[in-house]
């Protein structure tokens, strides 16, 4: 099979680099894929493929880190964004879509009573620390070891020009780890606003875990008797494990629950929604920006929801996602490759026994982007409701190959 050259790629990161401090920043730098086994910028998206500027095919499996969960260019989502663009987006007031999409979406997410947006999922995490801390009057929240929240200074994941002072009064613990958490409520009794927590753990570079049996309950009771908010960041899983709120799925509840990524299909925006308790100190905490209030997006969001809901694609990504981890586990055992594939099925990740340092991982997903496949070696993939079974067949021809080729590369290193 002829793999793919990014000639047009590296030329266009060259230039970026003078335009643009390190060409590409976040996560999204190719410095944080395999450089020079993947394309640096892309060109257009149909559904589950997209195509680089150099014209070679992916299938998908990062979907713009999680926002394309009904696939690039969605016909229905797309038409909702047009009907609201030609009557105006970004106005010095909200719109009717305002009222629309937060009573939508309080009548669909479990336990919340009201909702406000902000842009990304970083805005409304933040917003989160914020009332907790004017709802209890107290200051430290406590976040998981490895868990990212987003790129603000309070929870940034590279401390470089940020006065320490911002991360003052964040604590962390061991997910699962309910005595680690309880040590740390003793040591700061009375000081602690709030935990924020994802559904299931899903850091970057590290095996995914699953809540133990009781973990919830034991977290919530401890919450309620020290008057700490449960925080549910729900960000990355949201939409993809439970259409009402992916702590449905696990019998969480929370107080307030942040939104964003794949709600609205890639248009820009997120959601926080909270108790009604809890209510009066959002009131009190300034929240604002001038894109908050933009209708477009709102649009997007409400088609988006209701097509998830409608089309049964948390049902769908859920057995694509068994297909694509069963044909991979397989095909790892086949070649003699330890492998972890871990998390929920929609939004797996992969990394090989042993392999600290992700050179392994890198060169496998360098492999599979070179011929046509769009993993990422250090963070989980996902599942889209545009992809099909023929996608996955597809995909698993060509991680046969992959596989083949590590077990080659590790005989390599053996040597
Ligand atoms: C769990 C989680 N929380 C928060 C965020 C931050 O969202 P955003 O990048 O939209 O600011 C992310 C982004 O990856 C995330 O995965």
């Amino acid at each position: 099979m002829k793999t793919y050259s990014f000639e047009k790629s590296y030329q266009m990161f060259d230039q970026a680099q003078k335009l643009v401090p390190n060409g590409i920043y976040g996560p999204r730098t190719p410095h944080f894929l395999t450089y020079g086994s993947y394309p640096c910028f892309f060109k257009k998206g149909k559904g589950s493929h997209v195509w680089d500027v150099d014209g070679n095919e992916y299938i998908d499996y990062m979907c713009s880190f999680g926002t394309n969960i009904l696939g690039q260019c969605n016909q229905e989502v797309d038409s909702a964004a047009i009907d609201q663009m030609e009557r105006g987006n970004c106005f010095t007031l909200p719109t009717d879509r305002w009222n629309e999409l937060a009573g939508f979406m309080v009548d669909l997410i479990d336990g919340m009573d009201w909702v406000a947006f902000g842009k990304n999922g970083s805005d409304v995490t933040s917003y989160a620390t914020a009332i907790a801390r004017h709802y209890t009057g107290k200051k430290k929240i406590i976040v998981v070891d490895e868990a990212y929240s987003g790129a603000h200074f309070w929870n940034s994941p590279d401390p470089a020009g940020i006065p320490e002072e911002y991360r003052q009064h964040i604590l962390s613990f061991e997910y699962n780890n309910i005595e680690q958490f309880k040590t740390l409520v003793d040591e700061y009794k009375g000081d602690i606003a709030g935990i924020m927590l994802t559904p299931y753990h899903h850091p970057a570079m590290h095996d995914q875990i699953f809540p133990k049996h009781g973990f919830y309950k034991e977290l919530e009771d401890i919450c309620k008797k020290e008057k700490i908010l449960f925080i549910m960041d729900d960000i990355r899983c949201g939409f993809r494990i439970h259409i009402n709120g992916s702590h449905c799925y696990w019998g969480a509840h929370p107080d307030l629950i942040c939104f964003g990524k794949a709600m609205a299909n890639g248009y820009p925006i997120s959601a926080i929604m909270g108790k009604n308790s809890i209510k009066p100190a959002a009131e009190g905490v300034y929240f604002s920006g001038t894109h908050f209030f933009a209708a477009l997006p709102m649009a997007a969001a409400i088609t988006t929801m209701k097509i998830i809901d409608r089309d049964k694609v948390i049902e769908k990504i859920y057995e694509l996602g068994i297909k694509l981890k069963q044909g991979i586990e397989a095909q790892a055992k086949e070649f003699g490759l330890g492998i972890h594939y871990t998390g929920h099925p929609a939004l797996p990740f992969m990394w090989f026994e042993g392999d600290a340092d992700f050179s392994l991982n890198r060169f496998f997903c360098g492999e599979a982007a070179k011929r046509g496949i769009f993993f990422h070696p250090h963070h989980n993939w996902f599942i889209c409701a545009a992809h099909t079974r023929e996608d996955i067949e597809k995909t698993l021809k060509v991680t046969r190959q992959c596989f083949a080729l590590t077990a080659d590369e590790m005989a390599k290193k053996g040597d």
